[in-house]
C-alpha cells in the first residue's frame, strides 16, 4: 500500500519509550499471542517467522501464584470479534521468570512483561525479583502492568478503575523499574480514561496502552442463557476498533502521557488511524489470534523503504 504523506513513525525503525529503546512500533498485545514462545517453527513464502521486525511481544498476564482460570467456555466469537473470559489463566509468576523470560533472550524476542496482582503492594517485590532476575537481558525492554482485567471476579482485581490507586501501583513498580520502560494498560470500562491515564503518569508510568477489552455479553439463543457461564466477558476485535481510538483520542487531547494503541487492528490501514491520532506503538491482539502473522504483515506494510 502507499502511506499516506503524514505517516512517519515507521513500523520498523526503532524508538524510545522512556528510558528505553524498542526496536519497532508494531507489537502483539498481551494475552493474544501466549508468552512469545510457541510460533517458532511457522513460516510463510514471505516471513521467516511471525516474530518478523516485531517491536515487543507482550506476555500474557502473570499473576503471583498460578491461575488454572475460569470455568469452559470461556470465548465466543462473533462477526464483529469475539468476547472471552480466560480468567487469567498463567503460570505463575516463579515459573515465567524460571522458564519462560531466559527463553524469550534465548529467541531474541523483544518483550514486554505483563503483571497483574490482586493488591497494590504486590507489584514493588514482582517487579525488583523481575529486575534482578532478568536485568542483564538485551531482549526484555519493560514491563505493562495489567490494571484493567475485566474477567476476574475475585476481590481487588478492579483497582484500575481508580485513579489514586492506579497511581500508587504505577509509583511502586517505577522505584524498581529504573531503566526499562514502565506502561499501564488502561481499561476503557470508565467514564473518563483520561483520569486514568493522567494519574499513570503522576505515578510515572512511561506510557499508556488503550485500551483492554471492553464489557459485553452474548446470548445462546438455544439456552436462551448467557453464552458465558459468567455472563460478562471482555470485548475485542475490529467491533471496538472506534472505542479504542475515542478513548485514545481522549487521552492524547487531555494528557501529556505517551500513548501505545491497543483495539481492533487488524489491517494496516486501522494501524495508521492510531498514528494519526499521535500514539507512539501499536498493539494486535485478537486478529494475531486469528493470524499469528498479522502483526509482522503490519511490520512490512508499514516499514519504510
Ligand atoms: C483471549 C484474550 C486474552 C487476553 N488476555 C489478556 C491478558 O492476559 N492481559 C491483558 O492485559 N490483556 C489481555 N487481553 C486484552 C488484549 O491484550 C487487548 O487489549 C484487547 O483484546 C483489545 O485488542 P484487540 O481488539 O486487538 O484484541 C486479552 C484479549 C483476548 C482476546
Amino acid at each position: 500500500m502507499t502511506l499516506p504523506q503524514w505517516f512517519t513513525k515507521y513500523a520498523n525503525e526503532s524508538f524510545e519509550l522512556g528510558p528505553r529503546t524498542f526496536p519497532g512500533r508494531i507489537w502483539t498485545a498481551s494475552g493474544c499471542f501466549s508468552y512469545g514462545l510457541s510460533a517458532h517453527d511457522m513460516k510463510t513464502d514471505e516471513l521467516a517467522s511471525p516474530y518478523e521486525g516485531l517491536g515487543a511481544v507482550v506476555t500474557k498476564t502473570v499473576t503471583p501464584d498460578p491461575r488454572s482460570g475460569n470455568p469452559m467456555p470461556r470465548l465466543c466469537e462473533l462477526s464483529s470479534g469475539a468476547i472471552n473470559s480466560i480468567g487469567l489463566e498463567n503460570v505463575g509468576f516463579r515459573a515465567f521468570l524460571a522458564e519462560v523470560l531466559p527463553q524469550l533472550e534465548n529467541k531474541q524476542v523483544p518483550n514486554v512483561v505483563s503483571l497483574a496482582a490482586s493488591v497494590p503492594e504486590e507489584f514493588g517485590p514482582m517487579v525488583k525479583q523481575l529486575n534482578s532476575v532478568a536485568g542483564q537481558f538485551q531482549h526484555w525492554h519493560g514491563v505493562e502492568l495489567n490494571l484493567s482485567c475485566p474477567n476476574v471476579s475475585e476481590g481487588g482485581h478492579d483497582f484500575g478503575r481508580d485513579p489514586e490507586t492506579v497511581s500508587e501501583c504505577v509509583a511502586a513498580a517505577r522505584k524498581e523499574l529504573p531503566d526499562r520502560a514502565l506502561l499501564v494498560k488502561l481499561t476503557p470500562n470508565v467514564a473518563d480514561i483520561s483520569e486514568l491515564a493522567a494519574a499513570a503518569g503522576q505515578g510515572g508510568a512511561d506510557a499508556v496502552s488503550a485500551i483492554n477489552t471492553v464489557v459485553g455479553l452474548d446470548v445462546d439463543l438455544n439456552t436462551g442463557q448467557p453464552a458465558l457461564p459468567r455472563r460478562f466477558g471482555g470485548y475485542s476485535g475490529p467491533g471496538i476498533l472506534p472505542i479504542a481510538l475515542a478513548k485514545v483520542d481522549e487521552i492524547i487531547n487531555k494528557t501529556q502521557v505517551p500513548v501505545v494503541g491497543v483495539g481492533g487492528i487488524a489491517s494496516a490501514e486501522d494501524a495508521l488511524k492510531f498514528f494519526a491520532l499521535g500514539v507512539q506503538a501499536v498493539q494486535v491482539g485478537t486478529a494475531q489470534m486469528r493470524d499469528p502473522f498479522c502483526a509482522a504483515q503490519l511490520v512490512r506494510q508499514l516499514a519504510a523503504d
